[in-house]
């Protein structure tokens, strides 16, 4: 074997409770899908329906190789109403946990993977001072349920997305908050344009405040919890690169979208890396992708090396163990799904070689999944999803990955 990682690297693939279960009128990600005019292309509909097949999907995972599943808890099912917390809800995600569990997968659970109760959204969401509170109290309350059986946690999926967002094409994309569009999906969740923050919109400045404040009241209420959960969040990392003149550009995006989130990460367990491509920098703002590199479905360079760089970025300015927590490329050509991860891997070992600590890499995305505003267009997963009739089909990556995972190299 040419590579070989350290025993107990950690090889796993992830998906986030909205992007695979779909149909949930109580978040606030349901009403953006539903108003006209808004720049989200279809509905989630019924998604991969994982609310009902996670087991088989995740005894697939197991079968497959894998050793970690990272998924997260769709707080709106547990909390519908402000304070009304359900019980059959948290049973449904002890249920996952367990599942995992019988098939000797360890599971990491996200708490907030991008969606949010609409009553939370409605009311000032993440912007609104009393949100870490109101966070920090849903954490507490899974975690009493949930929490001897999660050795994994990661707070909020990727802290700063929404700067990241608008820095690389916010406008262009509709993801601004004054489009009628916007003003008519706060209507009707039951607020106005001025106080609906779902997730993706929060303002960099208001919404780093309140999102960092929530992580950290989050891994106190995690901690408190029973079990011995490691904890973490996860940063959306892009390799931030100076195109000609683009030096101090690209050094204030790293500083604005990066480093000031990495400081909140201070006293973690770990630090999640989530990274797909690298992002260049003119002087007066992103550059598109260079002339002559591949592009993959979502627009993005097809670029793996781009991993290796912000692991050892994340390590320099935080000193923490690194999980990947997210690495993917979405592409229908499955074989080029295959050269980006391993030439992303090869990244992986030369850190590890570094004396990186890294403890292990999560492909997103298990499976063919809802793509956001995208829909179910751009096609990540391992396994892929018939839209009518929910047959899984593994794809060749997955048991290429699987069987790296079970070598402990390749
Ligand atoms: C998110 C996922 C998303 C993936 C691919 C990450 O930003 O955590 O929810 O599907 O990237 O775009």
């Amino acid at each position: 074997m040419e590579i070989t990682f350290p025993p107990t690297f950690l090889w796993g693939s992830a998906t986030a409770a909205h992007q695979v279960e779909g149909g949930n009128v109580y978040n606030d990600n349901w009403v953006l899908e539903h108003v006209p005019g808004s720049p989200f292309v279809e509905s989630s509909g019924d998604a991969c329906d994982h609310y009902h097949r996670y087991r088989d999907d995740i005894a697939l995972l197991a079968d497959l190789g894998f050793t970690l599943y990272r998924f997260s808890l769709e707080w709106s099912r547990i909390e519908p109403e402000e304070g009304e917390f359900s019980l059959a809800q948290l049973d449904h995600y002890r249920r996952m946990l367990a599942t995992c569990h019988e098939h000797g997968l360890t599971p990491m659970v996200t708490f907030h993977h991008f969606t949010s109760p609409r009553w939370l959204a409605a009311s000032g969401g993440w912007e609104a001072k009393d949100t870490p509170e109101k966070f920090a109290r849903f954490c507490e309350r899974a975690m009493a349920h949930l929490g001897d059986l999660m050795p994994l946690a990661c707070t909020l999926n990727e802290v700063n997305i929404g700067p990241l967002i608008s820095a690389r094409a916010g406008a262009e994309m509709g993801f601004t908050r004054t489009e009628p569009w916007f003003e008519a999906a706060a209507r009707r969740a039951g607020s106005d344009a001025s106080r609906f923050t779902p997730f993706l919109y929060a303002d960099a400045e208001h919404g780093r405040a309140t999102i960092l404040a929530a992580h950290r009241r989050a891994v106190e209420a995690i901690k408190a919890g029973p079990g011995r959960c490691e904890v973490g969040l996860t940063l959306a990392m892009q390799d931030i690169q100076a195109g000609p003149g683009g030096e101090e550009m690209a050094a204030r995006m790293r500083r604005e979208l990066l480093n000031v989130y990495l400081e909140g990460a201070r006293g973690d367990d770990f630090i999640g890396v989530q990274t797909y491509s690298r992002q260049r920098f003119g002087p007066d703002g992103p550059l598109g992708p260079e002339e002559g590199v591949e592009l993959t479905q979502m627009g993005y360079e097809f670029w793996p090396e781009a991993l290796e760089a912000t692991i050892r970025y994340a390590s320099a300015a935080t000193g923490l163990p690194v999980i990947v927590t997210e690495n993917g490329v979405a592409t229908d050509d499955d074989t080029r799904r295959i050269a980006y991860v391993e030439r992303a891997l090869r990244g992986v070992a030369a850190c590890l070689h570094d004396g990186i600590d890294v403890r292990g890499y999560t492909y997103w995305s298990a499976l063919d999944n809802f793509e956001w505003s995208l829909g179910y267009r751009p096609t990540f997963g391992l396994i892929a999803v018939d839209r009518r009739t929910q047959e899984r089909t593994v794809k060749p990556s997955a048991p290429w990955l699987g069987h790296i995972a079970r070598a402990q190299g390749f």
